[in-house]
């Protein structure tokens, strides 16, 4: 097996903790531990009585039961707890694929999601959503790629970087070709519930098929990526147990203060899905107003859930737009070809709070830049 390096996460590597704007994060704003804490009157002394032994591996039974509360027709039983979606990413693609096996993968991806399975030597179709119509993904297109080969098929709703979300029929449908041709679908749902219209939020993919995967984290939606807290939710009992099995080889199990923050976020969630929400549409209604004001830089694509979004750069090269732009003015934005993109897109965040001061910088920056 050999992985190349993770581009996006090189690229964080070396401005994340520098760079002083940031505006291309696809988590929300966080909390800290005292903020969770004040939910519940006796959270605090739990947490300092709370042992710190190894913990249950296929993580504790408080946080499976209320991770299973975010589904239908899923059971606590059916939930496996990981370190962060990254580890689920990583064990899932090498239980379920082996050399020569064919996988589908929704593109742009979050470079996990195809890369693993290109270093363990499968072969990856990238199933590309359509930039001129809302990256909207063409079913036709799996109809006529998929084959008996075909194990996986992955796909990312809400969609990193662009936002794009299609419609319950299609998942429908997604479902209905697993059943025919007997593939996996892996659906990495890390930014479910920050939908702008809660009317379009979709079914999870666990719910409504028995062989497919539902991906979830609280690093997302929730901004608490520093619990590293993941799971995956299955009714395949066969892919479940082999995923529990190999996870012995990677974390065993999850931390316990982590555990015990997931679950007490989780009774909150409301709350806390409520307040990224809230942030979310405020920066959004700014930076259609910013985009609008600079239509000879920028052309906009409004997405219709999530954290980020991927318009395109006019001017030339992105890449030596976010260059200028991070070494000049300290604003970090990711040039879509670390997805591999080659259209002058880039990603934007707007689930911080300090969102209208990098915009700002971004703003006064343009004033003198051709
Ligand atoms: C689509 C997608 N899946 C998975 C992950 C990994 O999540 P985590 O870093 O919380 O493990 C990310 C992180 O950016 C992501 O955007």
């Amino acid at each position: 097996m050999e992985l190349k390096p993770f581009r996006l996460e090189r690229y964080f590597a070396k401005y994340e903790f520098t760079a002083p704007h940031l505006l291309c994060c696809s988590d929300c704003e966080s909390l800290a531990v005292g903020d969770l804490l004040k939910f519940e009157q006796n959270a605090h002394e739990e947490l300092s009585s709370l042992w710190l032994g190894y913990t249950e591996s296929l993580g504790s039974p408080e946080l499976r039961t209320q991770i299973a509360t975010l589904y239908q027709n899923i059971s606590s039983t059916q939930i496996l707890v990981h370190s962060g979606a990254e580890e689920a990413i990583f064990n899932f693609m090498n239980v379920a694929l082996a050399t020569g096996d064919h996988i589908i993968v929704h593109t742009p991806y979050y470079q996990s999601l195809g890369d693993v399975a290109r270093s363990i030597g499968a072969n990856v179709t990238e199933w590309k959503g359509n930039p001129n119509c809302a990256w909207e993904l063409d079913l036709q297109f799996l109809k006529e790629n998929v084959t008996e080969r075909t194990k996986v098929v992955v796909v990312n709703f809400p969609h990193n970087p662009t936002g794009y979300l299609p419609n319950p029929e299609f998942l429908h449908e997604l479902s209905n070709l697993s059943n025919k041709w007997g593939f996996i679908v892996f659906s990495d749902e890390v930014y479910r519930g920050l939908e702008y219209n809660s009317t379009e939020c979709l079914p999870t993919f666990a719910d409504i098929n028995e062989r497919g995967i539902s991906l979830g984290v609280m690093s997302k939606s929730y901004g608490l990526a520093g619990l590293r807290i993941g799971w995956i939710a299955t009714r395949n009992k066969r892919l479940f147990d082999a995923l529990a099995a190999f996870k012995d080889y990677t974390t065993i199990c999850n931390s316990a203060p982590s555990e015990y923050l997931a679950t007490l976020a989780l009774c909150h969630r409301h709350s806390i899905i409520g307040r990224n929400l809230g942030i979310i549409r405020r920066n959004l209604s700014m930076l259609t107003s910013f985009f609008s004001r600079h239509q000879d830089f920028f052309e906009w694509h409004e997405p219709k859930a999530g954290p980020i979004a991927f318009p395109r750069y006019l001017g030339g090269s992105v890449e030596q737009f976010c260059d200028d732009l991070v070494r000049h003015a300290g604003v970090l934005l990711l040039p879509g070809t670390l997805y591999d993109d080659e259209s002058d897109c880039f990603r934007i965040g707007f689930g911080r709070s300090n969102f209208t001061e990098c915009l700002l910088t971004l703003e006064q920056f343009l004033v003198n830049y051709k």
